[in-house]
């Protein structure tokens, strides 16, 4: 298959028809490029899984353009439909039993009674949306387990060929994929950090996010080792520890996060840098910085780990059962 590198007017027109069509394009958003297919069509889905080389049992996550969208699939209980109408679009996506009307394939929930619903805020997205006319399901778009991608050419590494067409948006403005929360009768819990800091969340519940209580997987994204690149990574490491340095505030190596020693530009750097130090790698390890386990910090050493996680014989350990 070749892969096509769209972009303007004629490429969104374009990955519209592919779309329609049941193919995949990956598309731009605030968090990270996503693979999307038609939800609605089994075998679109089908190719993303194919693509990305994705277990079956890890569900994706649909995309929607509107808040009115998200609440014709799922049952948003009080706490969600704040979080939705405080936090659409942006990097949240909400875990909810998905109602029985909603007319979704089967293999994007895999087996699972609830459905992952977003709302993104790329411009470029909410134009594929409502222009496609159906729900976009839509996982990060590298391959299963790799370092997730923040442009287009990200994309095009891990994916050409088997994918009909990325269409470009330029570097994503976030940088970490979304924030998950799902819900335990009426309160939330955390399935993931990402995106939207939990002090964000709080603001809106006037109360904390519970953190999940059972070690089961629900969201395999909570596999250990799921971010990984090529080079082992040796994390709050200090400068000239050996290896390539990916620094932070004022400990600076070959790249840093942020300079400045700001979450937000460290959060939306931290792919990009993977990517390129891996690139340079060549069997050298990556250290990195101490980073803050504060606001976006949470999210950043979150993936951190899981890229610095034991590989093959670890892959299935849940997250949580980690020291
Ligand atoms: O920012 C993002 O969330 C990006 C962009 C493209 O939207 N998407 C993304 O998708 O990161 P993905 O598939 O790489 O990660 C979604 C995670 C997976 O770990 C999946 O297991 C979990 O969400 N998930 C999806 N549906 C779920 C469900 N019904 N219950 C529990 N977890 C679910
Ligand atoms: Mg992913």
């Amino acid at each position: 298959m070749q892969t096509v590198h769209l972009s303007g007017e004629a490429g969104l027109a374009r990955a519209t028809t592919m779309l329609r069509v049941g193919q995949t394009v990956a598309f731009p958003t605030e968090t990270v490029y996503g693979l999307g297919a038609d939800a609605t069509n089994g075998e679109a889905v089908a190719r993303i899984y194919e693509a990305k080389g994705r277990p079956s049992f890890n569900p994706l996550i649909v995309h929607v353009p509107s808040v009115e969208e998200a609440c014709r699939l799922i049952d948003l209980p009080d706490a969600g439909l704040r979080l939705a109408k405080a936090l659409w679009p942006g990097a949240l996506t909400l875990v909810a039993p998905m109602r029985p009307e909603a007319e979704i394939a089967g293999l994007v929930t895999a087996g699972l009674e609830t459905l992952g619903v977003r709302v993104p805020a790329h411009p470029l997205a909410v134009r594929l949306l409502h222009e496609c006319g159906h729900p976009l399901a839509a996982p990060s778009a590298n391959p299963s387990g790799r370092i997730s991608p923040t442009t287009a050419q990200h994309v095009l590494d891990g994916l050409t060929g088997r994918i009909a067409a990325v269409l470009d948006g330029g570097p994503c403005a976030v940088g970490l994929e979304s924030t998950i929360v799902g819900f335990e009768g009426t309160r939330a819990v955390l399935l993931r950090p990402g995106g939207i800091a939990l002090d964000g969340l709080k603001a809106v519940l006037g109360s904390h996010v519970h953190d999940r209580d059972s070690a089961e997987i629900t969201a395999p994204g909570q596999l250990a080792s799921h971010y990984a690149p090529d080079a082992p990574l040796v994390l709050n490491a200090s400068p000239n520890s050996g290896g390539l340095y990916l620094g932070f505030g004022a400990l600076g190596g070959d790249l840093n996060l942020s300079p400045a020693g700001d979450l937000r530009e460290a959060a939306a750097n931290l792919f990009a840098h993977l990517h390129a130090l891996d690139a340079v790698a060549a069997g050298r390890p990556i250290h990195v910085a101490p980073v803050p386990e504060t606001g976006l910090g949470l999210a950043i050493n979150d993936r951190l780990r899981r890229a610095a996680a034991p590989r093959s014989t670890e892959r299935s350990q849940p997250l949580n059962s980690r020291p």
